[in-house]
């Protein structure tokens, strides 16, 4: 007698606006999830407007497909993160729409939101049967005969897929979810219970209100790309003062029920000229950036504070593009009644392709569909040792093989060099946690701007420290398990000196904590250098150079090697060192 298994298969996708990614489901559980950035070498995958809706993350979808070993027909449901019939309104069973030639020529305000809706909305519509005829070519194998199926395509409404993976990959059995992002389809900032396998939506912030998109003009009126920079907006805080911070006060305006709205104003007026990209900073751009900030955690803090409240509950799960920003993380965690908190590490829109399958597998699983806790983000490619050898003889480069990688690679490390530690599967969501790094010691002042200098950024970029989980709360306040870089913590006073290089002018730092099971080698090299210098704390950067995504594959980690002035590459078990 022959027995067949029978799987069931979901695939989430990502495409809307940008950080197009992909994951897969087998029978509930996470097989494999990546962003598209990292195949094509375009960051955030795409920009977002309505001309580049239509691009579907064909490769991290084959990537997904090739770990699962099926082919495309055979997934049983796709889940893409966002409901274009929200928006669609009286035409959501119209034939036709008309696009409008030209941008001056706007559909009537009452038909449509904005003047490429109609344009935006059909892409979307139609991507069923993009999946099904757009693949490019040399993806072929698993897209090939490909069928167009609208029954296995859910669209999920992008609240609810960042609210899923917010709450169905936490610990908690029952929590208070919070998003917050630039906009989905209409929602800004939304509110629920998370319960079992449930989430009851109890509150939403709508366009144009929007405290992601705040934070985004702030962005472009301070010279760096919207929907891409905010990261470095939130470095720049540091060094500023609160001179706009009653401007801001003026533009938000909070309610007592988790409603906010924000006054569209004229930036160039309240805070004078448009900084331009590559124009030197000043003052004023610290002090924006600072007052912005500030704004941001006054009104988070109220949001929270009622969403306590308002459930009862005390752990709280957030997820959006505003949960990436981890001083006002900190300032949730330090200031509200919650006892726990878990933030989605693909906070951003990437994670809505895992937290659309999510939500249809629960939904579709009632009660047999079992949670799992996301513990690590180790989700994307990895490359055997064979494999990577066989390269490393085709380029011709020199390399040894490690006999022990962690004892040798603390070896340089201590001796204040700066390597490349390419290691395992590569991580899902935007932050480095120990695959795809750059690593250093943290015991020289002088590393952080030697860091900046080889990886082309701007000069007041912070670099990151990991820590060994058990030895976190000894050189950070208050600090324990915290392994996505998603909080500060303050430098914990009689340390401060002891690893300079990753302690911010404010005294804080974007910790992640590492322990044996997230990743073995990564902590058995913590614990290694902690041997030879008592420190166990390393810098750890991300494993790309300015305007680049993190590396993907050792062609990717070797050219970026190569071509930057870093002294050393671990890839898997070989060392790659450059002459002196
Ligand atoms: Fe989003």
């Amino acid at each position: 007698m022959c027995f067949t298994q029978e799987f069931m298969y979901t695939l989430g996708l990502n495409a809307t606006f940008h950080d197009s990614a992909a994951c897969i489901l087998k029978d509930g559980k996470l097989l494999a999830a990546a962003e598209e950035e990292r195949f094509t070498h375009i960051k955030h995958g795409k920009r977002p407007i309505p001309f580049s809706t239509y691009e579907l993350p064909f490769h991290a979808i084959d990537y997904c497909l090739k770990v699962a070993g099926i082919h495309v027909n055979d997934v049983d449901d796709i889940a893409y993160s966002f409901n274009p019939y929200k928006l669609l309104g009286k035409h959501a069973n119209d034939a036709h729409i008309s696009l409008p030639l030209k941008p001056s020529e706007i559909p009537k305000a009452e038909d449509w939101g904005a003047e490429w809706d109609p344009l935006f909305l059909s892409l979307i519509v139609n991507a069923p049967g993009q999946l099904a005829d757009g693949y490019p070519h040399h993806l072929q194998k698993r897209f090939v005969g490909a069928k167009a199926s609208t029954e296995k395509w859910h669209f999920v409404d992008h609240h609810i897929a960042h609210a899923a993976s917010a709450f169905l990959p936490s610990p908690f059995n029952k929590a208070a979810v919070m998003v917050l992002d630039g906009r989905g389809e209409k929602a800004t900032s939304s509110y629920y219970i998370g319960e079992g396998n449930n989430l009851e939506m109890i509150g939403e912030v709508c366009l144009p209100h929007s405290l992601g998109l705040l934070y985004e003009d702030v962005t472009t009126h301070l010279g760096f790309l919207h929907s891409s920079d905010e990261y470095k907006v939130m470095a720049l805080a540091s060094y500023g003062k609160p001179v706009y911070l009653d401007a801001f006060r003026q533009m938000i305006n909070v309610g007592d029920d988790g409603n906010y709205t924000i006054e569209k104003v004229d930036f160039e007026k309240v805070f004078g000229k448009k900084r331009l990209k590559d124009e030197p900073f000043t003052q004023k751009q610290f002090d924006i950036a600072h007052s912005l900030q500030k704004a941001l955690e006054e009104t988070v803090l109220k949001l929270a504070t009622w969403l306590y409240k308002e459930t009862g509950c005390e752990n709280l799960c957030l997820a959006g593009g505003v949960a990436l920003n981890c001083v006002m993380n900190a300032v949730i965690r330090d200031n509200t009644p919650f006892k726990n908190i878990w933030v989605q590490p693909a906070a951003g829109d990437s994670g809505t392709a895992l937290g659309a399958a999510l939500w249809i597998d629960a939904q579709k699983g009632k009660d047999n569909y079992q949670r799992e806790e996301m513990k690590h983000v180790y989700w994307g490619p990895d490359f055997e040792d064979d494999e990577i050898e066989q390269f490393l003889k085709w380029t011709k480069v020199r390399y040894r093989k490690l006999e022990n990688i962690a004892e040798e690679t603390a070896k340089i490390l201590a001796e204040d060099k700066v390597i490349g530690w390419y290691q395992g599967r590569m991580e899902f969501g935007p932050r480095a946690l120990g695959s795809r790094s750059i690593l250093a010691s943290p015991i020289n002042a002088s590393m952080q701007q030697r860091l900046n200098e080889i990886k082309d950024r701007e000069d007041f970029r912070p670099v990151a420290p990991v820590v060994l989980e058990e030895d976190a709360g000894e050189w950070f306040e208050n600090a324990a398990y915290s392994p996505f870089m998603l909080f500060v913590y303050n430098v914990k006073e009689g340390k401060a000196d002891k690893i300079p290089a990753v302690r911010h002018v404010d005294n804080t730092a974007r910790i992640q904590t590492v322990n044996r099971n997230q990743h073995a080698l990564y902590y058995d090299l913590l614990k290694e250098f902690k041997k030879k210098t008592g420190v166990p704390v390393l810098i750890n950067t991300s494993f790309n150079t300015r305007g680049e995504p993190i590396v993907c594959t050792p062609r990717d980690a070797i050219e970026c090697f190569w071509t930057s002035p870093f002294d050393a590459l671990v890839i898997n078990s070989f060392l790659l060192e450059k002459d002196k």
